[in-house]
């Protein structure tokens, strides 16, 4: 289950990718705009403000996110509904999709269908984390594969769910599309002020919500605790803050 409350934490460092993203797609005038995983909808309604006249959709999986997103009363029609069962309008000439395929296995071969059958000129714009290599989550791995998790979460860890850059700009060429394609790494300066490691809270937001529905409640303090632990060696606070390196991969497509 996703937590919009949780999720919203370092809601501006969690932003700041999608901005960049969007910041590639040249449309002027789209008639129909999708944000596929929209989760609690603001920077959907972004989308909106900057095309007034398009008619602007969020869709996502999470009854909790679209509540939230449905409460803003933006000029925006929010759904539940999973990226697996959505297809392009005829009329659909922006699609986005940020931080959400990380989720979705099969996401290579949606992105072809979903390319194949935009209309000419539209434009396809995903952002993905590229930081399963991190510190962070090769701590997670380790900690969800050793004795006594191992049974429970060994399995629901994700080894590398997402290409690189150029792996999605291959696929993208490959169904016609053209194709801008690069990497960033943000460098997040996350305050040292509670008694909880801010990573370990970020982590809570995203990579550590199916542990966390996985464990019942003492395994769960348990994990959180050691994983904690090996977060503040491996990301030591220095002058009241942690630095926390996260790289991130973003394609902008045009279909010719
Ligand atoms: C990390 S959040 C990103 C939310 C938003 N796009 C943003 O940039 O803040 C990931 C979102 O993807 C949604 N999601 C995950 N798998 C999905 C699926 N198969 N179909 C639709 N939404 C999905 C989750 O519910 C969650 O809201």
């Amino acid at each position: 289950m996703w937590d919009p409350t949780v999720y919203h934490r370092f809601g501006d460092e969690r932003s700041r990718p999608f901005h960049d993203l969007v910041a590639r797609i040249g449309a002027e005038r789209p008639r129909a705009v999708a944000d596929l995983g929209c989760g609690p909808g603001e920077l959907t309604a972004g989308l909106a403000r900057r095309w007034p006249d398009a008619r602007v959709t969020g869709l996502d999986s999470s009854p909790e996110m679209i509540g939230k997103a449905r409460a803003l009363a933006a000029p925006v029609a929010f759904d539940v509904a999973d990226v697996h069962d959505w297809q392009p309008a005829p009329d659909t000439d922006v699609v986005v999709t940020n931080a959400v395929l990380q989720w979705v296995p099969e996401h290579r071969a949606l992105i072809e269908r979903w390319v194949r059958a935009l209309p000419s000129g539209a434009w396809f714009a995903m952002q993905v984390p590229g930081n399963f290599d991190a510190p962070s989550h090769r701590a997670l791995r380790a900690l969800a594969r050793s004795a006594p998790y191992a049974e429970t979460v060994g399995e629901i860890v994700r080894e590398a769910p997402v290409d690189d850059a150029a792996g999605y700009a291959a696929l993208l060429t490959g169904a016609g599309a053209t194709v801008d394609a690069w990497e960033t790494t943000y460098v997040h300066l996350l305050a040292a002020t509670g008694p909880e490691h801010p990573v370990l809270r970020w982590m809570e937001g995203t990579a550590l919500r199916p542990v966390k529905a996985a464990l019942a409640e003492p395994a769960w303090r348990g994990f959180r605790a050691a994983l904690g632990a090996t977060l503040a060696a491996e990301y030591p606070a220095r002058n009241g803050y942690v630095a926390f390196p996260f790289r991130r991969i973003f394609t902008v497509a045009t279909i010719a």
